[in-house]
């Protein structure tokens, strides 16, 4: 009774004009100046200048624009369990094409996947707890985390320590698909694991006209892209989710030369992340092996050091079944959806890996009449309505949890 009191009590307290009005200010201010991954400076010290207003310590640079905020309950610092919320803060390389009144300023970078509105709601969930501080029965951490979009921030704030005494994580993503009110996830295996890579096939050049005194790195690159889409069709469990894509392939310039060599690259992903090791360890094997059969030499590259391979993000029954039962108590129980897998990739990926950890989708659409504007797309539009609900369900499944334990 006291904890559907509570959860009623935050939604009541983010759906109050001021303070609605506050976190979609805040949304729009970091709309309109939208910054790519480990660029975050500017989103990085408006998230530090609301901390500071609200009396929150943090932690700052991690990994390198990243803050990650603490609130101690009434044991004081480090006392009872520790609950982590994740929002991230980068953009993407979009250019806007939605005309309204907050529109990206800056050209050709648009806040396309809703990372605006996560650091938005978790900035609201840091002000509703702030003020129950005193009844927290634990230790609340907030991460704003840099470069989620292809460069693994996640694992960078991780390999900081900060989060080494976390007993449990939780993060939403907009969902375009999901009308505002409603929330869905699912337990286990919810976003693939998802890997890229890179083969340079390298022959002999020569005349077109005389093969013969050639190694074409055409034909071997060929046979390398056909033998790549019989991996997911012969080598996986037909009930378990891969993609293999080659998504480029660029070699010579002229009618009649056998290019020197054939570069091509692509993703793979996997619901496991076993079955991206799988993968990655089959992709290499395949494509080389194709080039010696054509007598050519290839080398295959991860790029593991700069684009690290991204985990799948697993959410743990017992997190999700938690977060499940705050969310339903919060918004009912019809405005929970059970979501499908998705073959997309998160960097929340890597705390579910080390922490037990739970994804959340949030409706951002208007209605379910109103059309999808998708993420990643320059026509996204969000319900702005999400920012107070995602404000008062972090802060529910924070301060439950730790309720709990
Ligand atoms: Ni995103």
């Amino acid at each position: 009774m006291a904890t559907a009191l509570g959860r009623k009590d935050l939604l009541d307290e983010a759906r109050a004009p001021g303070f609605a009005g506050w976190v979609r200010g805040l949304r729009r201010r970091i709309h309109q100046h939208p910054e790519l991954a480990f660029q975050e400076h500017r989103t990085s010290a408006l998230v530090r200048a609301e901390l500071d207003a609200i009396g929150i310590a943090y932690a700052w640079p991690v990994a390198r624009t990243g803050v990650v905020a603490t609130i101690a309950g009434r044991g004081g610092a480090g006392s009872g369990p520790v609950f982590a919320l994740r929002a991230d803060m980068d953009a993407l390389p979009i250019q806007e094409m939605v005309e309204w009144e907050f529109k990206s300023q800056e050209d050709g970078k648009m806040h396309a996947c809703g990372h605006d509105a996560h650091v938005a709601m978790l900035l609201g969930a840091a002000k509703l707890l702030q003020s129950r501080k005193d009844d927290l029965k634990g230790t609340v951490k907030l991460v704003f985390q840099p470069a989620e979009e292809g460069h693994a921030g996640g694992y960078h704030v991780l390999q900081e320590g900060v989060l080494d005494d976390v007993d449990a994580i939780f993060a939403v993503h907009i969902d375009p698909c999901l009308p505002v009110g409603t929330v869905g996830s699912r337990p286990g295996p919810f976003l693939a694991g998802s890997a890229r890579f890179r083969a340079t096939i390298a022959g002999k050049g020569g005349h077109a006209a005389v093969p013969h005194a050639a190694v074409d790195p055409v034909v071997a690159a060929s046979s390398a892209v056909l033998s790549l889409q019989q991996l997911v069709a012969r080598e996986i469990d037909p009930l378990e989710s891969a993609v293999v894509s080659v998504t480029f392939i660029k070699g010579g310039s002229a009618f009649n030369v056998i290019p020197e060599s054939v570069t091509l690259g692509g993703t793979c992903r996997s619901m496991t992340t076993q079955g991206l090791s799988y993968l990655m360890k089959r992709i290499r094997e395949v494509i080389e092996g194709q080039a010696a059969v054509g007598r050519c030499a290839a080398a295959a590259d991860f790029m593991e050091e700069e684009l690290r391979p991204y985990p799948a993000t697993v959410n743990d029954e017992a997190v999700y079944a938690h977060a499940k039962s705050v969310a339903e108590g919060m918004l009912g129980e019809c405005n929970f959806r059970l979501c499908p897998q998705v073959m997309a990739a998160e960097d929340f990926g890597f705390y579910a890996e080390k922490i037990p950890a739970a994804f959340f989708s949030v409706g951002v659409r208007g209605g379910e009449d109103e059309e999808i504007s998708h993420v990643h797309t320059p026509h996204l539009v969000i319900h702005e309505d999400v920012l107070t609900v995602g404000a008062a369900l972090h802060a529910a499944v924070a301060i439950e949890f730790l309720n709990k334990h």
